[in-house]
């Protein structure tokens, strides 16, 4: 540990200390964000990416053999930030709401560790140290890798609803959600069909959200209680805009429609594969 930094290249060594740190604090979160995350999914993400964040903090001991230093750590207080703003969220959040709190602590966490190898890289190539700069490069491609993986995941649980039941599936306030969501979409699209030549910009958007709105005042009843009004994403958003809608009547027409299980499950299905387009 250096007691001043008088040299580039001691700067460039105090970095890389707080990388190992960082990856040290990051594969303990990720432990932590598994053990609290609802889908099976996230689970296996994070912990595909805990098997390459082990990989990496052996990466970062080797950049130091390779510099002729010792190993060295120094403090990384912003993964210990981040990993304890996650764990004040999860324990404000009900259960099935975690994982979001557990992607966005991922996702923020990928994005800091990009930054430092970036930074790393583009010193350890300054200073003509090329075996280092190859090595920290295949460590910011798994970082990438897994930022968009994670950003993939979130945007897809987002849409299609965030809460899940005990038993990790969607819960019957996100169905219903993402019911409303289709039902919606597919009165907006017939709304704007109607009209001639599209000449408003946007107006699928803006229709999609008016369409909703008295589609959600309807299922919103229909929450359970570890999914209450106002929490999940569905809900919120309709809700919100039921107060000011006033056009879209063909979704609510389309949002009346009564979906039995088979073909709510099938919607969602549908919507899944648009989603992630396999
Ligand atoms: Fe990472």
């Amino acid at each position: 540990m250096f007691g001043r930094l008088n040299t580039p290249e001691e700067i460039f060594s105090y970095d890389l200390g707080a990388a190992l740190t960082m990856e040290r604090d990051t594969l303990a979160m990720l432990g932590r964000l598994e053990e609290a995350a609802q889908r099976p999914e996230v689970k296996q993400l994070l912990r595909e990416h805990a098997a390459e964040t082990r990989v990496q903090v052996e990466v970062v001991e080797q950049c130091f053999a390779l510099l002729g230093q010792e190993v060295d750590d120094s403090p990384c207080p912003v993964t210990k930030a981040l990993a304890a703003e996650a764990e004040t969220k999860l324990k404000k959040a009900d259960d099935s709401l975690a994982d979001a709190v557990v992607l966005a602590a991922a996702l923020q966490t990928e994005h800091h560790e990009q930054a430092v190898y970036e930074n790393l890289i583009l010193h350890a190539r300054a200073r003509g140290a090329e075996q280092v700069a190859v090595l920290l490069e295949s460590s910011l491609a798994q970082e990438r890798g897994a930022g968009d993986r994670v950003k993939a995941l979130a945007g897809r649980i987002a849409v299609t609803g965030v809460a899940t039941t005990p038993e990790g599936g969607m819960s019957t306030g996100a169905k219903a959600g993402l019911a409303a969501g289709v039902a919606a979409a597919v009165g907006a699209a017939a709304a704007v069909a109607s009209r001639v030549g599209g000449h408003e910009e946007g107006t699928g958007g803006h229709a999609a959200h008016r369409a909703e709105a008295p589609v959600t005042g309807a299922t919103a009843t229909d929450l359970p209680s570890a999914a209450p009004a106002g929490t999940t994403t569905g809900a919120t958003t309709t809700t919100t805009t039921g107060t000011t809608g006033t056009t879209g009547t063909t979704g609510t027409t389309a949002g009346a429609e009564v979906l039995n299980d088979d073909a709510l499950e099938e919607r969602i299905a549908q919507s899944e594969h648009r989603t992630t387009g396999s």
